[in-house]
């Protein structure tokens, strides 16, 4: 069945993915960015364009993210969707392991999911994108003889499966817990480094980095591996990225 979405964080990494795969499934999809031209503007923080944003949508995938104040924003999102004719629903991408790493983001992720769950939503879960990982590890080696690697596995998936699952979750029954996704592979952060490294054409003296509290601790035992799902790989996406 055809349906009408408003796509939150439209221009980020996930949001553009998620924008496409709905578009080609035949979708009527309405991106949402504070500026860029091109897409339904609106700001999440100001509820600034957000009621005609919402005008006529089935479905809302809230993507968008500033990292800090994600709270407010899903707060105004969802106090003008229950305005919103129809009462649109609401899936809502929050990270494998939000409720078992404490980290001030993800304590933010599991406010929003008890938000979303009171509006009657979907919370879905994903683990880290190659992309961050990307970022991560680039960041991380760039001096020039040593390169330093959290002492985790990690479970990165691809963005496009994430997008897919998504889109899944869209055209289905909203489950009210749908499974978590992650990357076909649970590696350690140092395999993952050294991949890239061989691929970037760069030698390092890989360290081990091992940080204390809960949520570090939490991460190497596992916290936000996820069950797997994904069929995107590390090499693969390396190799059209690098
Ligand atoms: N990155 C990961 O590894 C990962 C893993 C699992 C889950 N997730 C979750 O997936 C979601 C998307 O992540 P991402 O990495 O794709 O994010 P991203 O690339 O940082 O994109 C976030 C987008 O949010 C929009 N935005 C920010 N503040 C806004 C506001 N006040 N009003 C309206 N739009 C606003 C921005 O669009 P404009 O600048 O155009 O307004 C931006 O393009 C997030 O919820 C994130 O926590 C991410």
């Amino acid at each position: 069945m055809k349906r009408t979405v408003l796509v939150t964080g439209a221009t980020g990494t996930l949001g553009r993915d998620v924008v496409a795969v709905l578009r080609e499934r035949g979708h009527d999809v309405r991106g949402l960015s504070r500026s860029k031209p091109g897409y339904v503007h609106g700001d999440l923080l100001t509820g600034a364009g957000i009621d005609e944003a919402l005008r006529g949508v089935d479905v809302v995938v809230h993507a968008a993210t500033d990292g800090r104040r994600d709270v407010a924003a899903a707060g105004k999102l969802i106090e003008a969707m229950r305005r919103a004719p129809g009462k649109p629903e609401l899936v809502f991408v929050s990270i494998v392991g939000v409720d078992r790493i404490p980290f001030g983001y993800y304590n933010a992720k599991v406010a929003i999911e008890k938000m979303v769950a009171e509006y009657g939503g979907t919370s879905f879960r994903a683990s880290q994108f190659h992309d961050l990982v990307l970022t991560v590890a680039k960041g991380m080696t760039r001096l020039p003889l040593v390169g330093f690697y959290p002492a985790f596995d990690l479970r990165p998936v691809e963005v496009h499966d994430v997008a897919v699952r998504l889109a899944e979750i869209v055209e289905g029954e909203l489950p009210a817990t749908p499974a978590d996704l992650s990357g076909p592979q649970r590696r350690s952060a140092r395999d993952l480094w050294r991949v890239y490294l061989g691929r970037a054409g760069k030698r390092r003296l890989l360290i081990p980095v091992r940080l204390p509290g809960k949520a570090f601790r939490a991460l190497r035992g596992g916290a936000g591996t996820g069950p797997g799902g994904g069929t995107g790989t590390w090499e693969e996406y390396l190799a059209r990225k690098l």
